[in-house]
């Protein structure tokens, strides 16, 4: 294919604009091989091994070996890892194995590539979508509570006591002495499990609309007293939340996918004590596409957005906000929904999130 015909333009301007789309459809593929690196425990191994042949690798990963040899054929290619041609030897650089692997711990980028695989399952629903209208529901995407809980046990787990809690002061302080805490759109839950072993004389409510991942964090945390999950609705909870009840109330990148954000904010606010504090964590972005531009994530997250976020709301008749709502509108909403102070942070290590402090 040469890139005359591949763009069908004549002109020279667009030889690098070929050039970038060429870089795309690489990198494109090289995101699903990523993901099946991380999901078969292939970077894990080869994070291990002395460079090794291909049937080495793929006996030791305990799989088959003739697809073992293409995906090496991708990561070769795709400069992840390095071959020798005299002996046949496969290695992964220990610089690379820093972002690839388990042992990375906060830093594998693998688990996001997970992501472009998991859009692509519903690309045929999307389209349908851009045709009629209406969404893509949860039940379409059926690794998203599995990779999500993968996602925010790496980028909010790893830095939750260390950056997270200290943005509000004195809230360490409180959760060992005692107080009630209730994180909505928990998902599979794992952060608040954190929260409840680390303060065992505090009580922790997580809400879901999921059956499957309330139920999943139900199992996880067997053992744990101070800890319930609630599978719910949360679309009328403006109305039906329990008014003054919690001192702490927690979203985790968990309010623009919702059907009713406002309802859900609104009820939060019912929900605070008079001296609580809600912690927001959503996506950092201006809400403008101009500025958007300039954004380390913008492609990543408008898609995640258009094929997930946006859709999984607009499939529950909801709102569709996106992920890329952005600051203003986050500060709008939270003033609709009768907050009085909000603080907006930025951790250094995370491109991706604002963290708002709100207070009544
Ligand atoms: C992006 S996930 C975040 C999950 C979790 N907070 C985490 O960080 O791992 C958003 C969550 O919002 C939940 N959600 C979406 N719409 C909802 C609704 N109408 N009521 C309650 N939860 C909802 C989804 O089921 C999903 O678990």
């Amino acid at each position: 294919m040469t890139q005359a015909a591949s763009t069908g333009l004549e002109t020279t301007p667009t030889v690098p604009f070929a050039d970038r789309l060429l870089r795309a459809l690489n990198d494109g593929a090289l995101c699903l091989m990523v993901s099946i690196g991380h999901r078969t425990g292939l970077f894990d191994t080869m994070g291990r091994l002395a460079p090794a042949t291909s049937d080495e690798i793929a006996a030791e990963s305990g799989l088959n070996p003739r697809y073992v040899r293409e995906w090496l054929g991708a990561m070769v290619t795709g400069r992840i890892v390095e071959y020798d041609a005299a002996s046949g030897r496969y290695h992964l650089p220990t610089e690379h194995a820093a972002s690839l692997t388990r042992a990375a711990a906060a830093d594998n980028m693998a688990v996001f590539a997970q992501y472009i695989a998991e859009l692509g399952r519903v690309e045929d629903d999307i389209v349908h979508c851009f045709r009629n209208g209406g969404g893509v529901p949860y039940e379409k995407f059926t690794r998203f509570h599995e990779v999500m809980e993968e996602d925010s046990g790496q980028s909010v787990l790893s830095s939750l006591e260390s950056h997270i809690l200290p943005l509000v002061p004195g809230l360490t302080s409180r959760l060992e002495q005692g107080i009630r805490v209730l994180d909505l759109g928990c998902g599979r839950g794992r952060i608040l499990q954190r929260l409840a072993s680390l303060y065992p004389n505090s009580r922790f409510t997580g809400m879901d609309l999921s059956e499957d991942a309330t139920a999943y964090a139900r199992t996880e945390a067997v053992g744990l007293g101070n800890i319930e999950y609630v599978a719910r609705d949360l679309s009328d909870f403006d109305r039906t939340a329990e008014p003054d009840a919690f001192d702490l109330v927690t979203t985790f990148d968990a309010i623009h996918d919702q059907a009713r954000p406002l309802n859900v904010l609104k009820g939060i606010r019912r929900t605070l004590k008079p001296d609580g504090v809600y912690l927001m964590q959503d996506i950092s972005g201006t809400g403008h596409v101009h500025k958007d531009i300039a954004h380390p994530l913008g492609t990543l997250l408008y898609t995640v957005s258009c094929m997930h976020c946006m859709t999984v709301s607009l499939a529950q008749d909801g709102e569709g906000l996106g992920a890329m709502w952005g600051e203003e509108k986050t500060q709008e909403y939270l003033r609709r929904a009768g907050f009085g102070s909000v603080t907006v942070n930025r951790l250094a290590h995370d491109v991706q999130n604002n963290w708002y402090v709100v207070r009544p």
